[in-house]
Order: structure tokens, then sequence, then C-alpha cells
């Protein structure tokens, strides 16, 4: 079973002529986690933005629950089935910690008092101390400010999460301990979670690894596609 498939995807940016990827074929799973890793330049956050709806495939597909992402609305697309962890964060700057993990809960219909305490929750897993729930994005440091994102990202309810480097500004601990933090919580509510990292062990911890080189993808050595 898959959740989102890509069949023969190329991308070319508009203007330029060479294709920054090149008949990418890969198959998500629900519940599972994917790290994609490879060269700067290869590609990584190209694909990420053809699969967040952000850029139309050039050549091939993208396949949504059996349904070509090409023909869903892509706003609604992007409102209920993926969440993103960029490395910008995108936090509400007017919003507190926990009222920013709280929002899509509240764009979902669910009450202010309860998306309020799984924000509270949410904010706990990711390792946000009690004393910093109350602060301002801007008042949060680069790491902090990527656990509010990710708490964020698991209050949304998506199906699919992308994150690119999402534990780029984290110490090793940290950074093992949202890792593992994702891959249960994708087990556990059967979302599926595409990671793009540099970091070898955030690697490692997910479920499957995948490669980019050139454009084209290759499941790493010793893991299934
Ligand atoms: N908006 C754009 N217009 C034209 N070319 C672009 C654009 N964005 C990226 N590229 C080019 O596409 C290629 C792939 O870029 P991409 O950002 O996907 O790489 P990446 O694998 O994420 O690299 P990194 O590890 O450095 O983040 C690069 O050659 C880049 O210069
Ligand atoms: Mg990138």
């Amino acid at each position: 079973m898959s959740v989102l498939t890509v069949e023969n995807l190329g991308f070319t940016y508009p203007g330029s002529r060479k294709p920054v990827l090149k008949n990418v074929n890969a198959t998500f799973a629900p519940g599972k986690t994917y790290a994609v890793t490879g060269p700067s330049g290869s590609g990584k956050s190209t694909l990420l933005s053809l699969l967040a709806g952000l850029e139309k495939p050039t050549e091939g597909r993208i396949t949504v629950d059996g349904e070509d992402l090409a023909d869903l609305d892509p706003d609604r697309y992007r409102r209920e089935k993926v969440a993103f962890v960029f490395q910008s964060y995108q936090l509400m700057p007017l919003l507190t910690a926990c009222e920013n993990v709280a929002l899509p809960m509240e764009m979902r219909g669910i009450p202010v008092s309860e998306a309020d305490a799984r924000a509270k929750e949410l904010l706990e897993s990711v390792g946000l101390p009690e004393s910093l729930r109350r602060r301002f994005p801007g008042n949060l440091s680069g790491g902090e400010q990527q656990r509010v994102g990710i708490a964020r990202s698991l209050a949304s309810g998506a199906q699919i999460i992308l994150a690119d480097e999402p534990t780029g500004n984290l110490d090793d601990e940290n950074s093992a301990a949202i890792m593992q933090l994702l891959r249960t919580q994708a087990a556990k509510r059967d979302f599926c979670v595409i990671v793009v990292t540099h970091d070898e062990a955030a690697a490692a911890a997910c479920d499957r690894r995948l490669r980019m080189h050139g454009g084209s993808l290759t499941a790493a050595e010793g893991t299934e596609g």
C-alpha cells in the first residue's frame, strides 16, 4: 500500500534547459519514515517542492492515494494532506509557540481548549521546555523554533509530512529524539514522513533510505525501495 507514488518524474525549472530531476521513481507507504540524502544541488529540495504541489512535474506523475496530484485542488491538497517542516520554520510571528501548534487543529474545527491541551503535549514531546511555550517565535533560538515547527506538523493531521533538514539546527541528542519521535508517531498515526537530510545519524534513524544523485533517485545500499 502506498500514500504517495512517483512515476518517471522529470523536472526542469522554467527558463533553464537542464533537467533537475530525471526519471525519478519511488513509492512511499503510510506509517513509514524515509530519508533522502545526496550531494548539494542533486535535486532533493526540488523533489520535496514537487511532492508538496508547489511545483508541477514537467514529465511523469505524482499519485496521492491513487489520484493524480495534477487533478487535485492544490490549495486543498496543501491544507489537508501535506504538512511541511522547512528550514525557515515559517511560524506565525504574532502567535506564541503554543498558539502556532494549536492553530492547525483549530482550523480543523477542534475546540480551542482541546487544541491548546494537545499543543502542550506535542511541545513536550519535541522537548520544548514549558517556560518557552508562551514565547513568540522571534524570542526563541533556531533549534527551539525548529521543534515548534515539528510539533505543528504533527498537529496538522496530514497524511504526508515533508521535512527539509528538520534537525539542521539541533544538537545530536535533540536530533536523535526528534527522529525517534517522527518514527514512532508515523507508525502510530499511520502518516508518512519524508526527510531530506545531510545528517547521517538522522538518515539512519529512518525506516528507508533513498539517495539522490544528479537528479536521479536510487535506494541506498542495504535497503529496499
Ligand atoms: N528556482 C530555481 N530556478 C532554477 N534552478 C534552480 C532553482 N532552485 C534550484 N535550482 C537548481 O536546481 C538544482 C537542484 O537544487 P535543489 O535545491 O533541489 O538541491 P538540493 O539537493 O536540495 O541541494 P542542497 O543539499 O544544497 O539543499 C541545483 O542545481 C539548483 O541550482
Ligand atoms: Mg536543499
